[in-house]
């Protein structure tokens, strides 16, 4: 597979945006995503509506955090740079504020194996990464030791991170922990669920390896 341009790799960070709030994974200017590049990442800016993002807004930060002065990145460009430098298997990371993921979020609650979907995100659980002020360097610390062996996590009080080989991992990733959530939640309404063992959450990983949409 060709290496993406630059400009390719902008418009598709846009694009996944926009994908996120048209699939209800998030809603308004919440959320950032950034993506590996060079000798560190393209980020989306803060706070500006995914409609009216070109890609010249999206800010390339070197891996020592350094950018453009003139450009503002995400405010939370510091989880997506400690993500991208503790792990050197992952290119992209979404971050969202799901209705289900934030409501379990926030009431602390972390994903069990409910369904043998939930090894997508490397294990037998989805963890909850303790609260922290948004764009803080402590919930950046938070969020790469929920991630630990996983591929996903929950903010408490905040939202989701899904991180991936690719971008369209990560983005079908953020859809697969929604619908985990939605399940969850919605088990919890009729009493407690059953969970998976051990063992058989083990097992699906063996299989489960590399499933998902080709990386691009
Ligand atoms: P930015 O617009 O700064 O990326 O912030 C959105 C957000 O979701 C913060 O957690």
């Amino acid at each position: 597979m060709p290496a993406k341009s630059d400009k390719d790799k902008r418009q598709s960070i846009i694009d996944a945006c926009r994908g996120m709030n048209a699939l209800g994974i998030n809603q308004g200017t919440s959320g950032n995503i950034s993506l590996r590049h060079d000798n560190g990442l393209l980020i989306t800016p803060t706070s500006v509506p995914y409609e009216t993002m070109q890609p010249e807004q999206i800010v390339f930060m070197g891996l020592d955090g350094s950018h453009d002065p003139s450009q503002r990145p995400s405010s939370e460009w510091r989880f997506h740079l400690d993500i991208l430098r503790a792990r050197p298997e992952v290119n992209a990371v979404v971050h969202a504020h799901p209705p289900y993921s934030t409501i379990l979020a926030i009431m602390n609650l972390e994903i069990p194996p409910i369904h043998y979907m939930i090894a997508c995100a490397g294990g037998d659980s989805i963890r909850v990464a303790p609260y922290a002020t948004f764009g803080t360097q402590e919930l950046s610390e938070h969020a790469v030791q929920a991630l630990e062996g996983r591929l996903a996590c929950l903010l408490e009080h905040h939202g989701m991170i899904a991180v991936g080989p690719s971008l369209s991992k990560a983005m079908w990733l953020s859809v697969e922990v929604e619908a985990l959530a939605r399940q969850y939640h919605g088990c919890l309404q009729i009493g407690t669920p059953r969970l998976l063992p051990k063992q058989e959450i083990k097992n699906v990983l063996g299989r489960i390896a590399g499933y998902g949409p080709a990386d691009k």
